[in-house]
């Protein structure tokens, strides 16, 4: 038996990947960027075995203790790559063990609620892409390793890299060009924080994949967001990380945010994700954001009522600070992080 475990972090979209233009190869109607969480926080725990003894008749996948199916065309495509780069390696090298054929057995931990829109399936894949690519010591680096994630799925390309990420969309129609590359390491902006605000930990209500073939083929909006908003936007991300220039870098995420749910609202049937807790965060930001005449923290939220807020490390105690005294109440709200604040002037204000 072969073994090998890996962790794989959560990474959340500051510029949202929403659409595909080729469904079977997951490729993007636009690029996206990301930051990935510290793996102190967020995290998929995976231990990937491959053996050829009885009790390893099949391919298996446990995910927090449960049999779950391998079925589905996206895990037996990142199963079938990496398989396939494991057999050519064996076919050329006949010193190798043929691992290649023996069943997969996949067992996968997350730290955090799965499929609440806190990026579960991101982390998921890149675990299991990155566990396999190491059981089979494939020589691929994280760039080649995304573009098989991305066939799970799509924000998972963006996982394999820590820090600042940005999925290119690439332009090839086999979607070779089509993957995750570095912005900047994690030491390029260390004052960068999240705070994750678990408004439910229940699964979404409308999937991702679902929800935005749904507004492809149904919002007027949507077609002008792709063409018109995300490019210049992206470079101006981009360059915001860069120059770790916060003041543009949360207006910028906070647009994105804003313009992902309005073309989910623009959907037909429309695609609610932000509930009145998520609006009343909204809000929050806002205002704290207007008292300091700064943008002091950056709020963005995913397909689902949670919200991330981005903010800089001088500004922790301002931000958990007031986030603790509107929203401390919420599951998962950990108290210990946010003692010892001071609340700004104009607050307290009504949500
Ligand atoms: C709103 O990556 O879950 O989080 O490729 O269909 O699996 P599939 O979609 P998925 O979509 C993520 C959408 C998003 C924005 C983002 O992460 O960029």
């Amino acid at each position: 038996m072969y073994s090998v475990s890996v962790t794989a972090p959560v990474n959340i979209a500051t510029l949202k990947y929403w659409g595909k233009r080729d469904s079977v190869l997951n490729l993007p109607t636009n690029s996206s960027i990301s930051v990935t969480l510290s793996q102190d926080d967020l995290k998929t725990t995976t231990t990937v075995s491959c053996s050829d003894s009885e009790s390893y008749s099949v391919d298996q996948l446990y995910l927090n203790g449960k049999l779950e199916s391998l079925e589905s065309l996206r895990s037996q495509k990142c199963l079938g790559e990496l398989r396939k780069y494991r057999s050519e390696m064996e076919a050329k090298d006949g010193s190798l063990p043929r691992i290649s054929e023996w069943p997969l057995r996949i067992v996968s931990v997350n730290n955090f609620p799965t499929a609440a829109g806190l990026a579960s399936s991101a982390a998921g894949y890149a675990a299991m892409v990155y566990g396999i690519a190491r059981l089979y010591r494939l020589p691929l680096d994280r760039s080649e390793l995304s573009k098989i994630a991305r066939q799970g799925s799509g924000s998972a390309c963006r996982s394999l890299y820590g820090g600042f990420v940005a999925w290119e969309m690439g332009s090839k129609k086999d979607g070779t060009d089509s993957r995750a590359v570095q912005i900047a390491d994690v030491g390029h902006w260390p004052g960068i924080r999240a705070a994750i605000l678990v408004v439910s930990a229940s699964k979404k209500e409308v999937p991702s994949t679902g929800g935005m073939q749904l507004t492809v083929g149904s919002s007027d909006l949507f077609e002008y967001r792709v063409k018109n908003v995300v490019p210049p936007r992206y470079k101006e991300m981009e360059q915001s990380i860069i120059k770790k220039n916060f003041e543009k870098f949360a207006e910028l995420t906070m647009r994105d945010s804003n313009s992902f749910h309005a073309v989910c609202l623009d959907s037909y049937p429309p695609i609610f994700y932000m509930n009145d807790t998520s609006k009343r965060i909204v809000k929050l930001i806002n205002e704290l954001n207007k008292s300091q005449g700064r943008n002091v923290a950056a709020y963005t939220f995913d397909a689902g009522p949670n919200a991330v807020i981005y903010y800089e490390e001088k500004d922790e105690h301002l931000v958990l600070g007031v986030l603790n005294e509107f929203f401390g109440h919420l599951p998962g709200w950990d108290k210990k992080r946010s003692i010892n604040y001071s609340l700004p002037d104009r607050f307290p204000i009504d949500l």
